[in-house]
């Protein structure tokens, strides 16, 4: 369902090109209709620019949401409709109500290979006087270089957790072994530490309550990074992509998600105060 095209848009009197926005992305074009559909990352991979999302509606078509902008008050609001065509490598998004209403931006994607694709996204605004319009413009263009940075960097990152997924399970895995960190007097200055244990990644933290635990750093949602992860209110570690959390402690979810954090090794501190790595039933 597209309501219009990008030729239709530059012929409507009521709109105005304020700026086009050109790059190369490292990502294919399925991969960017992927991150496109997935509107939950926008308040938590660009939290300079969105504080909160509802959705109003998704489907095949895009979606339509509500968008909190900081600070987060009610006239900083926007609804925004996002509709995708597929088939011809484009979409529109348009500013439906609050912040920018009846802007519309379309971006038309060229496949370069398998791995990067060509990006041009247009401005159309209702706004007519030329030296505002080129400011708005370039707001706009400096967004939208920062936006794709970021969503390049997930794309790239998810692209290679994928890989290593499909690699991991069909590879035997090996059995797991205790992993030597030294003193905890040494190992605390050095603490959050991502190590690998039985070939899986794990990340060992102190929390607020002075426990040592080991997390997995890989986000059971979409294989976001958890290494640098924060860790929030005592025990939480909260994913950057869209933000779920995760008890450390335990590895379950504490949004209600079904989806838990891979079973990590237990971290032991022997009466010497040497610290091990040891499997969670070891
Ligand atoms: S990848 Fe989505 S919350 Fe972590
Ligand atoms: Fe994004």
């Amino acid at each position: 369902m597209t309501s219009t095209t990008p030729e239709a848009t530059a012929a409507d009197p009521a709109l105005h090109l304020a700026a086009t926005y050109r790059r190369e992305v490292g990502a294919s074009v399925d991969r960017i209709f992927e991150n496109v559909f997935d509107w939950e990352h926008l308040p938590a991979l660009h939290d300079s620019y969105f504080t909160a999302v509802e959705r109003l509606d998704s489907g095949d078509w895009g979606w339509r949401i509500r968008l909190s902008r900081p600070p987060s008050t009610p006239d900083r609001e926007q609804v925004l409709r996002l509709e995708v065509d597929r088939a011809r490598h484009r979409y529109t998004a348009i500013f439906e109500e609050g912040i920018g209403a009846g802007t519309r931006f379309w971006t038309l994607m060229t496949p370069l290979d398998a791995h990067r694709t060509a990006v041009e996204v247009r401005y159309y605004l209702p706004e007519m006087r030329p030296e505002k319009l080129a400011v708005l413009g370039g707001k706009y263009m400096a967004s939208c270089e920062r936006l794709w940075s970021e969503d390049e960097a997930m794309m790239q990152h998810r692209e290679m957790a994928e890989a290593r997924a499909r690699a991991w399970a069909a590879a035997p895995r090996p059995k797991p072994e205790p992993v030597e960190l030294g003193p905890v007097a040494a190992l605390l200055p050095r603490l959050p530490l991502v190590v690998a244990f039985a070939e899986r990644p794990f990340r060992v933290v102190a929390l607020e309550d002075g426990a040592l635990v080991a997390h997995s750093t890989i986000c059971p949602h979409w294989l976001g990074p958890l290494e640098d992860a924060p860790v929030e209110d005592g025990c939480a570690i909260r994913c950057p992509w869209h933000g779920w959390r995760f008890d450390a402690r335990t590895g379950a979810s504490l949004d209600g998600h079904r989806a838990r954090l891979a079973p990590a090794p237990r971290v032991a501190v022997a009466a010497d105060g040497m610290v091990t790595l040891v499997p969670a039933d070891g």
